[in-house]
């Protein structure tokens, strides 16, 4: 079975979308987002490119499996606007960069986002400082999760990461979830209401790779 991945590049188009000005969070959710980002940094200082897996996976061969299920998921399809949420240091980048006219990096650490961005110019990195997605509504054609909303710990502040996530969603948007913990089984529930909600579990090689993988569309204008 071919596991290459190819990342063509294309031409440099920064275009800005506007952004999108969210009031202020609730203070509690606020302060679960403050909470989330003392507790990632701690991780990231203690287990470096490593914090990204989860611990005890081998985070390099996690990202060949993960990389291997999300290409062949996003197959050729080209999407205008694509969102990379909590992308981290951008393991999966250059996989959906590729597929996109445009890419942006959403995580809570510039120097994560700085290594995201770095070898793709279409790409606009986007530090999150709030529970609050800074783009404009309905201006993503595209939006990835890859194990960002399962290790959103608090039920507050991912349903609000949800809540927004839906929000910037074009209609007809393709959303992809992959996540490795059963308990994210409720994935498919917090994202009702949209079309062609599925959920499967993913297999490499016929082997049960250990991840579910949620694809979904917002429905049509
Ligand atoms: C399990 S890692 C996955 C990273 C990346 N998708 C990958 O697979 O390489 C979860 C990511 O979510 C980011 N993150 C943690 N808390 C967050 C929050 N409250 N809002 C947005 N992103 C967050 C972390 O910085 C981290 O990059």
């Amino acid at each position: 079975m071919k596991r290459s991945i190819t990342t063509p590049r294309r031409a440099r188009t920064r275009r800005a979308v506007p952004v999108h000005v969210q009031p202020r969070a609730s203070s509690g959710v606020a302060q679960e987002f403050a909470q989330a980002v003392a507790s990632w940094r701690q991780r990231s200082t203690r287990l470096g490119d490593g914090a990204v897996g989860r611990k005890g996976d081998n985070h390099i061969e996690q990202g060949t499996q993960i990389a291997y299920v999300l290409a062949d998921v996003l197959g050729q399809t080209y999407y205008e606007h694509g969102l990379d949420f909590g992308c981290g240091w951008g393991r999966f980048m250059p996989i959906i960069a590729a597929r996109c006219g445009h890419v942006w990096a959403a995580d809570v650490f510039q120097d994560w986002l700085d290594r995201a961005v770095a070898d793709v110019p279409h790409a606009t990195d986007t530090l999150l400082t709030e529970p609050s997605l800074p783009l404009d509504d309905g201006s993503m054609t595209l939006i990835v999760d890859i194990m960002t909303l399962q290790s959103i710990d608090t039920a507050a502040l991912r349903a609000r990461y949800v809540s927004e996530l839906l929000r910037v969603a074009a209609a007809g948007a393709q959303i992809i979830s992959l996540y490795k913990c059963d308990s994210w089984l409720e994935t498919q529930q917090v994202f009702h209401g949209l079309a062609s909600v599925y959920t499967k579990y993913v297999t490499v090689d016929s082997e049960p790779a250990g991840y579910y993988l949620l694809t979904a569309r917002t429905t049509s204008a």
